[in-house]
């Protein structure tokens, strides 16, 4: 198939990389004219294991090539996939959809009669319908279809997330588009991966509801783990134990600082501005979101806390500022609010993270950016854990203890077992454990 893909971003990159690796013939576009040259000199603007192997093979295999050029790249492409950016709406925590429709409108004029566009973006329910709407309004003459198809990639195993998905989710209004999307995929149905055929509308909610329900289940257990330590209760063990009951399952049940990320936080937003238009508010929607700010605030309190109510004119030490390891993306981390609350309560901040020092330093004014974990925890007053890199996980304990000016350990996503930290000699507390 030949494929063109609109929009250079995460997921765009990721997914034209591997429909290359599929077989296909991929052009990715950018408008960003520097990031095209970038790529085209086999230069990965994002930080995504795997990725830059997949790109520079496949482009040395001529299946993959990058281009500002949109006409060109659709012009003789059986599908066409919208892949860029939907930014939350400052105000109304709408999705942004104008780069959608603009894509939407350029790619109808430029494409072939039989053309099937495809929505990769994350869009609110009813998009589709519009993109549809667009298109026939650009090109009446053209017999162009509108599919859904959304994305369910992690960062730090997209590559991965792509190859061995779950499932595939496919929203169409006609067999011709039915056949193209099934076409794409079909590397993955030899692998017997279920692919799920909806109508539009179904495939749009299917993405909101599966990360708004993830979203759900943090907040749950971050709750639960608040409610553990009120009642001397261990909330690995209860996760566990829930865990373990199929229809619960032991995935995104781990508690920490709330969940960040481009997508959980958006999500869960766009859903219920959704659900509230629609007459249908999500309100348990609602009240994750809700559990997921003020837990936050929680955790900055919590140092606070561990320092004896009193942080003002002391060092903190923060290990990890990443929403989550193996990626460098700062959106909505904890460490965005925790650090800066803990720095109007007078500390002086130091941290460290293995990939995303350049993205969080514009973003955290007045936070010393350390060159190692061990240089950040010098002279600290206290260590909070906030990403769970590996190398966090396996720090020589005795030096960190020894460099520290208290060995106070604040452990935000339950690394380390309390009863080593204690023996190791420090003050140590995690979330919702004894
Ligand atoms: C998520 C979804 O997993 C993916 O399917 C969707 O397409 C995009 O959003 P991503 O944002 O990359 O992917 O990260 P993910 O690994 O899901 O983590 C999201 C956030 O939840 C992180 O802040 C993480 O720390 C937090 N989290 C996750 C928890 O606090 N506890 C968990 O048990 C799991």
């Amino acid at each position: 198939m030949r494929l063109a893909m609109i929009g250079t971003g995460y997921v765009g990159l990721v997914s034209g990389a591997c429909f290359s690796e599929f077989g296909h013939h991929v052009v990715c576009v950018d408008k960003n004219e520097k990031i095209v040259d970038r790529l085209n000199d086999g230069e990965i603007p994002i930080y995504e294991p795997g990725l830059e192997a997949l790109v520079e093979r496949n482009a040395a295999g001529g299946r993959l090539r990058f281009t500002t050029d949109l006409k060109d790249a659709v012009a003789d492409a059986d599908a066409v996939f919208i892949a860029v950016g939907t930014p939350s709406r400052r105000g109304d925590g709408h999705a942004d959809l104008s780069y959608v429709y603009a894509a939407a409108e350029e790619i109808a004029r430029a494409a072939s009669g039989s053309c099937v566009i495809v929505n990769k973006s994350t869009v609110p329910v009813g998009t589709g319908q519009e993109v549809q709407a667009i298109a026939r309004r650009t090109a009446p003459e053209k017999q162009i279809s509108v599919a859904s198809n959304p994305e369910f990639l992690r960062e730090g195993s997209a590559i991965e997330d792509f190859m061995r998905p779950d499932r595939v989710v496919v929203g169409v209004d006609n067999d011709h588009a039915e056949q193209v999307m099934r076409s794409i995929y079909r590397p993955l149905s030899l692998r017997e991966v279920p692919l799920l055929v909806a109508d539009r509308e179904t495939a749009e909610l299917i993405k909101y509801a599966a990360n708004a329900f993830l979203a759900v289940k943090i907040s749950y257990i971050n709750e639960m783990a608040d409610l553990c330590e009120k009642v001397g209760a261990d909330v690995q063990t209860v996760a566990k134990g829930i865990g373990l009951d199929n229809r619960i399952g032991p995935k995104f049940l781990h508690p920490g600082p709330g969940y960040g990320g481009s997508c959980f936080p958006k999500d869960t937003l766009a859903l219920l501005r959704t659900s509230e238009e629609a007459g249908a508010p999500v309100r348990i929607v609602q009240a994750t979101v809700d559990v997921n700010e003020r837990r936050k605030e929680a955790m900055a309190e919590r140092v606070i806390a561990a320092c004896g109510g009193d942080v003002s004119g002391k060092r903190i030490a923060a290990l990890g500022l990443a929403f989550k390891p193996n990626t460098d993306d700062m959106r909505e981390s904890p460490a965005l609010e925790i650090l800066p609350r803990l720095q109007k309560a007078g500390a002086q901040v130091a941290a460290f993270d293995p990939a995303a020092m350049q993205q969080a330093t514009p973003l955290l004014p007045g936070v010393e950016m350390a060159a190692s974990a061990y240089d950040a925890v010098e002279g600290a007053a206290a260590v909070v854990l906030i990403t769970e890199w590996n190398e966090f996980r396996a720090l020589d304990l005795g030096r960190v203890k020894a460099s520290m000016a208290d060995p106070v350990f604040v452990d935000l996503r339950n690394v380390y077992p309390p009863e080593d930290m204690r023996s190791a000699g420090f003050r140590y507390s995690s979330i919702g454990r004894k």
